[in-house]
């Protein structure tokens, strides 16, 4: 079966990503988030309301004794700290063990993980690698994380170069991924759809530009997935493709010394691998719909899309561009 884009459908209303956690791992620090939010503005209100209060008060006080305010009763103003005080750490001392608690209950998958994928974060995109070790054919591929619905995935998490932070609300809290270290996190869909993830952790010019989908599918749509982006490209031959022809050359010139397409010379490894681009919802990490306009509009004018990134803009005359385009096509 070969995967489609269209068959999928996204579980994204932006407020979504707050209010529906689709995994267990999510569920207990999404109501967790509230609840801090919720006690967080209950101290705002209190506070903005007793601050009215003192001021209306003062106010009255001073209106009938002209001159300064003298403190009367110094014990009873210290009593009034010590209730303050009394109170807010009750809360912060619940909220603390609540927080704990929450913790520890998606500490650990409720079974062993029987996938473990490695995700490593560079300056702006994500590597997602698969290895053989669950049996399934190993692959690399970026930006986009495929899994089995309803079963946890492990998620090892490194980083190329700083500190970033892997995070879909909707499957996991965030973790973040640092350089020399390993970081782990499980994740779990309950439900086939496409879960957006986010760079959490500011690192650098085009951090907002850095996600990711997470697409769970059905069983057998996954492994047909898997086991078509495990397959390296052909390479173009013949004379009957001679503008992709034209392009593949192209490509091995100017792109294949940061990009890898498995089965050709292209083996860069300081950028995405581009061996099944096709296959992909989106490019530059999230940033736009993967079409053949996008994709040429990303060559010539990647530093304008996301400026900084560490793809160049690349400039091609029109007939280049055509050749370039007709070759990106068959990697599908
Ligand atoms: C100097 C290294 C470099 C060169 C040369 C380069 N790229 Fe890239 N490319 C990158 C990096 C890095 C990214 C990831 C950028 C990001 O998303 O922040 C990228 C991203 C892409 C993407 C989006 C992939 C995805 O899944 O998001 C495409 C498509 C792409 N490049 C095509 C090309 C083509 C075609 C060429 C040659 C004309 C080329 N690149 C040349 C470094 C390079």
């Amino acid at each position: 079966m070969q995967w489609k884009v269209e068959s999928i459908h996204m579980h994204a209303a932006p407020l979504d990503y707050f209010l529906h956690a689709a995994g267990p791992a999510a569920g207990p620090t999404m109501v967790l988030g509230w609840a801090l939010a919720a006690l967080s503005m209950a101290v705002i209100v209190i506070v903005a309301l007793l601050l009215a209060v003192a001021t209306a008060r003062r106010r009255r006080i001073e209106a009938d004794h002209a001159g300064p305010t003298i403190v009367r009763d110094e014990k009873t103003g210290m009593r009034w700290v010590y209730i303050g005080t009394g109170i807010s750490s009750v809360f912060l001392i619940a909220a603390l063990a609540y927080t704990l608690f929450t913790l520890d209950s998606v500490a650990a998958p409720p079974r062993a993980p029987s996938l473990t994928l490695t995700v490593t974060a560079y300056d702006w995109w994500w590597k997602v690698e698969y290895s053989d070790a669950d049996g399934g054919p190993a692959l690399v591929t970026a930006n986009e994380i495929h899994i089995p619905v309803g079963e946890p995935v492990k998620i090892v998490l490194k980083s190329a170069d700083v500190i970033h932070a892997f995070w879909v609300p909707q499957l996991a809290g965030k973790t973040q991924t640092i350089p020399g270290q390993i970081n782990e996190q499980w994740i779990q869909a309950d439900a086939p759809g496409v879960y957006r993830g986010q760079c959490s952790q500011f690192c650098g010019a085009q951090h907002a530009h850095m996600a990711f989908e997470v697409v769970a599918q059905d069983h057998a749509a996954f492994d047909a997935w898997r086991s078509t982006e495990a397959k390296p490209a052909t390479p173009v031959a013949g004379a009957a493709n001679a503008l992709a022809l034209h392009g593949q050359k192209l490509f091995l010139d100017r792109c294949a010394g940061c990009h890898t397409v498995r089965g050709t010379d292209a083996n860069g490894a300081q950028a995405p691998d581009l061996t099944h681009l096709d296959t992909r919802r989106l490019i530059a990490a999230g940033t736009m719909t993967n079409t053949r306009e996008h994709q040429l509009d990303w060559i010539a004018h990647a530093q304008r899309i996301k400026p900084d990134s560490l793809m160049p803009s690349i400039a091609l005359t029109a007939n280049d561009a055509a050749a370039l385009s007709a070759y990106l096509a068959t990697l599908h």
